[in-house]
């Protein structure tokens, strides 16, 4: 009987470890096919504003289709959830369209270099505004995250404002978002799944108004007519695919959130970009020197050095 004992719970320990691998994977997987339609539709059409309020609708409609059919059961929620999503949505929308435009200003591969730093942004904001306090190593481990991203940002040869800007305020509004969310996730009834569809429908709501006034109709209408006289009728396909491939990979690395601390979901993040950065450096054939590449390879060595430092 105690051999049993000892073997159920690791087995399904490594059950569980195998549930959240596959999950990662997939999540990594469908992030880098996410990006590279983002990127040739920016290339095409640069409209950060529309294409991103464009995903969040396409997500909240395949939810919506997914409840109403019963393919997924409907979330049980009352105002509170909602009030209580509200933050989240809030940093969501923003961190969403700031990464948007980040990329429709600079190469994927520079934007996702910065995000990399969002754990020294966590260990920030948990320090600074929550007031938590981390041993020395992880202070120590912030180093090469923000040196390596610095010498990554100073020697990019494309380098662009709103670019870095757009995705440093990612880093902050995500690091929000994915504290917010756990502990909205906390104790509810409501899975990860359905907790990301709420969260796209309500920024969908956010956000709509702000790409309206911020590009609008007309800018959409003439930017459209180039991109088909450039493109062809196959942008619209880049669209709908960027659109479906924001929701999945959300949703999956929501459904990874749902068993994992926001921490390790942190690390997972960054890890997912060299996946990123290297596939839209080879399919955009994006110039790297040498000592810019040493920069991205800091950062994430640190970040490496920070999940080492930070779980024990
Ligand atoms: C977005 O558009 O929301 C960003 O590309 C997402 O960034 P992430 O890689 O942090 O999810």
């Amino acid at each position: 009987k105690e051999s049993k004992a000892e073997v159920v719970p690791a087995s399904s320990e490594v059950a569980q470890k195998l549930k959240i691998s596959i999950y990662f994977a997939t999540w990594w997987a469908l992030n880098v096919i996410f990006n590279i339609y983002n990127k040739k539709v920016l290339n095409a059409f640069p409209y950060p504003w529309l294409t991103s309020t464009l995903s969040l609708a396409c997500g909240s409609a395949m939810m919506l289709f997914s409840w109403v059919t019963c393919l997924v059961e409907a979330p049980k929620t009352d105002l509170d959830f909602w009030k209580a999503l509200f933050p989240v949505a809030v940093a969501h929308t923003i961190g969403h369209v700031a990464a948007t435009v980040s990329m429709s200003k600079v190469a994927v591969s520079f934007t996702h270099i910065i995000k990399s730093a969002e754990p020294a942004f966590s260990v920030l904001v948990s320090r600074f505004i929550l007031g938590e306090s981390f041993p020395m190593p992880v202070y120590l481990s912030l180093l090469p995250i923000i040196g390596g991203c610095g010498l990554a940002a100073a020697t990019e040869l494309n380098f662009n404002m709103i670019g870095f800007m757009g995705a440093m305020i990612s880093n902050l509004a995500f690091v929000f978002r994915n504290i917010f969310s756990k502990r909205g996730m906390k104790g509810k009834s409501v899975s990860g799944m359905n907790y990301y569809a709420c969260l796209s429908i309500m920024s969908l709501v956010i956000l709509t108004p702000f790409a309206i006034a911020m590009e609008g109709p007309q800018m959409w209408a003439a930017g459209w007519q180039k991109a088909l006289a450039d493109v062809g009728p196959n942008v619209l396909w880049w669209i709908g695919a960027q659109s479906v491939f924001y929701h999945l990979y959300n949703q999956v690395s929501y459904m990874s959130l749902d068993q994992i601390s926001p921490l390790t979901f942190s690390i997972g993040n960054t890890m997912k970009r060299i996946s990123v950065i290297v596939s839209s450096i080879i399919i955009f054939r994006t110039p790297v020197r040498p000592v810019n590449a040493l920069g991205a390879a800091i950062a994430i060595f640190g970040t490496f050095l920070y999940s080492q430092v930070s779980f024990y």
